[in-house]
């Protein structure tokens, strides 16, 4: 039996009988047929609820999936990203994100050596700077507190600090004020440093390889923006820290070694949050929360290692994915947010879930014979019910949605929350069951409009709610959604903590960027239409 081709398996066949075979069912008779199914589809673990009924499944489908789960290793794979083995197999570095919020104290080996010393002393590092911003004994050169801390990353080095910076705002210091620059624009720099001062301004450099283009083009610019408001070159360094794999990147780029926070090549940059890119959140939220928020991670991590697969709930997300990509042709996932707070939840979880799983080639260098990673997109709710829900209600596609809440706001205003809460049930509701013409002719709905105001129903969800967004619970999640990415690379058989699809631009863009210039000749591989987009430009600017 071929198990790397997965489609070749047993357990996949199994599955696929199995989907023709209930092709017809409706979630809403499925739901008739099992007054209990909200409940037995429904597991709460770590204060996270899932409540995955409203996806067509039944409990031999689970059973099915479990087994396909099982014969493509899944046990033995957690064992061995766990156990520290290079399982990224294309760089050549074991995955140990995990190791960052690892309490257990016990050794993690790299190549014979315990990481965990080097995990905690940068972390203890970390901790001495954000309790020095926090009590305003961070001054700058010219002896003003650092107030307004500006992030220069891109990818995990932005989209996670970013995200969990809003995600935890309620806890947050209100007087720092905490700036996410990531594009190459150069509007992006210009307009967040407009109404700043250099007198109270700390960069933040966070790249793992301190070399990303548009982070190196940022810092530059930051240089420059602070030369030009009379910075002396000689105090320039009192106004950068760098988060990087590669301290001596920073340290020639002119940033202090005591401002250098390591962390290392093990830890993917969509994964790093909670390494040293979380700094800013620390200093936002203090070291206390920030490390709440590792322990909700941790916990999850156990969760993950520790519990049956039928009530794991990364497993179950993963293999509810699979059903829904590889047994229900899905091609999209839309993840909404019902929490403010939240709102660049979906954008973080599109670059972990994309760059893990958007694969085509197998562990053996094969080309996969079915579909890995959809596209992950999504927005907070209520927004998107009034924009694109339509689509997901009366559209032709089924698109599998995540719809993530909490019981309680940690705001005011109460009766909004009530409101939206009802509004993100309602919503899942109207998704699985829809509306039939038997129902609305009942209404008195007039029969030309009838065709109209149906709705098909039968379009799957997940509902994931915690009590309230805290640190830990936002740690739970994050790890949630990781190991759900990490499960689904296993059943796909991909790996995924490489990300080659990002080369070829970069490198493409390195030999554009003469020719733009005017600088280099038409190369005899250019493509005529970059040709023309290279010289349309260059005649405009002429003009
Ligand atoms: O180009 C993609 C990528 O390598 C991401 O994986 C990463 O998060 C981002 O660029 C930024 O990389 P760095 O932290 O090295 O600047």
């Amino acid at each position: 039996m071929d198990r790397h081709n997965r489609t070749r398996t047993s357990e996949w066949q199994a599955l696929r009988q199995h989907a023709k075979k209930n092709a017809k069912l409706h979630l809403s008779d499925l739901f008739a047929a099992d007054p209990e199914r909200g409940r037995r589809f429904s597991v709460t673990a770590e204060g996270i609820h899932l409540d995955y009924s409203k996806h067509p499944v039944t409990s031999e489908t689970m059973e099915l999936l479990f087994r396909l789960a099982r014969a493509c290793g899944l046990e033995s794979e957690i064992d061995r990203m766990f156990g520290a083995e290079k399982i990224n197999e294309t760089e050549n570095r074991p995955v140990l994100h995990w190791a960052l919020r690892d309490f257990s104290g016990k050794a993690v080996r790299v190549d014979g050596a315990d990481v965990s010393p080097a995990i905690r002393q940068v972390r203890e590092r970390m901790t001495a700077a954000a309790e020095k911003i926090r009590s305003s004994r961070w001054l700058s050169p010219g002896g003003r507190p650092l107030t307004h801390i500006v992030n220069l990353g891109i990818g995990g080095s932005d989209l996670g600090p970013q995200m969990a910076c809003q995600a935890l705002r309620f806890y947050s210091r209100r007087d720092l004020h905490f700036y996410f620059v990531s594009n190459l624009d150069p509007t992006h720099l210009a307009e967040t440093l407009r109404p700043l001062s250099p007198e109270n301004t700390l960069f933040v450099i966070a790249s793992k390889t301190f070399t990303t283009q548009e982070t190196m083009a940022n810092a530059a610019g930051a240089r420059s923006w602070l030369l030009e408001h009379s910075v002396p070159q000689a105090a320039l360094s009192g106004h950068f820290a760098a988060a990087t794999a590669n301290p001596q990147a920073a340290l020639a780029f002119g940033v202090a070694p005591e401002n250098i926070f390591e962390f290392w090549e093990w830890v993917g940059g969509r994964y790093s949050l909670a390494s040293a890119v979380g700094l800013p959140v620390m200093m936002a939220i203090g070291p206390e929360r920030f490390t709440e928020m590792l322990r909700g991670y941790w916990n999850m991590d156990n969760h993950f290692r520790s519990s049956p697969w039928q009530t794991n709930l990364p497993v179950l997300l993963a293999l509810l994915g699979i059903w829904q990509v590889n047994f229900h042709d899905a091609h999209t996932h839309a993840v909404f947010p019902y929490d403010q707070y939240l709102r660049r939840f979906p954008a973080f979880l599109q670059q972990l879930e994309m760059e893990s799983n958007g694969k085509c080639v197998d562990r053996a260098g094969r080309a996969t014979r079915y579909s890995t990673g959809p596209v992950l997109w999504g927005e907070p709710g209520t927004n998107g019910q009034h924009a694109f829900f339509q689509m997901l209600h009366q559209g032709t596609q089924a698109v599998p949605c995540d719809f993530i809440g909490f019981c309680r706001s940690l705001n005011p205003y109460k009766d909004h929350h009530e409101q939206m809460l009802a509004n993100m049930f309602a919503q899942s509701r109207a998704l699985a069951f829809g509306r039939s013409r038997a129902g609305l002719a009942g209404e008195g709905i007039p029969e030309t409009l009838l065709p109209f105001r149906e709705f098909p129903g039968n379009r799957p969800s997940n509902t994931i709610l915690a009590e309230e967004l805290t640190p830990e619970v936002l740690g739970k999640l994050i790890a949630l959604y990781e190991h759900k990415v990490f499960v689904q690379g296993v059943l796909w058989n991909i790996f995924s903590f490489d990300q080659w699809g990002v080369e070829l631009g970069k490198s493409l863009a390195k030999k554009i960027l003469p020719r733009l210039a005017g600088n280099a000749e038409t190369a005899p591989d250019e493509d005529s239409s970059t040709r023309e987009l290279i010289t349309y430009c260059r005649c405009r600017r002429r003009q």
